[in-house]
């Protein structure tokens, strides 16, 4: 059985290639998608890929990871990640390897993006790679 990874997105990353092109760059939510695929399929593992506008979705879906026997998860939980105790304590109750990737430098942008609470229960941060950052994580995580 192939091993199984899940790439998490919080809110409107699902507009990516129309949303704020100056941060989240020119590519599709669709084009990631593909590239996530694509890259799986060369490492030999089996991947979810999800995108939620809700806070709870993204809860479930991080415990679905764990009842599903997850290896690792990458998760970028938007704006999510400045305000959510929530995802941070799922990602804590399961304990699957976590990577935090951010499309954008985060840490040059607005104050309020400054904190992140997921990131107390990552064991990686990848921020300003634009979509490459995913793959970076997921090789990561395959690594371990
Ligand atoms: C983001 C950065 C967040 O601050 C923002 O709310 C997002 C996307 C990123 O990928 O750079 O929606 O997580």
């Amino acid at each position: 059985m192939k091993a199984l990874y899940y790439i998490i997105n919080g809110p409107n990353l699902n507009m990516l290639g129309i949303r704020e092109p100056e941060h989240y760059g020119s590519e599709s939510y669709e084009a990631l998608v593909e590239m996530l695929k694509n890259r799986a399929n060369e490492l030999g593992v089996e991947l979810v890929i999800y995108q939620s506008n809700h806070e709870g979705d993204l809860v479930d879906k991080i415990q679905e990871a764990y009842r599903n026997g997850a290896k690792g998860i990458v998760i970028n939980p938007a704006a999510y990640t400045h305000t959510s105790i929530a995802i941070l304590d799922a990602v804590k109750s399961v304990g699957i390897p976590t990577v935090e990737v951010h499309i954008s430098k985060v840490e040059e942008r607005e104050d309020f993006r400054q904190v992140s609470y997921v990131r107390a229960a990552a064991i990686k941060t990848i921020t300003g790679h634009g979509l490459t950052g995913y793959i970076e994580a997921l090789e990561h995580l395959c690594s371990l």
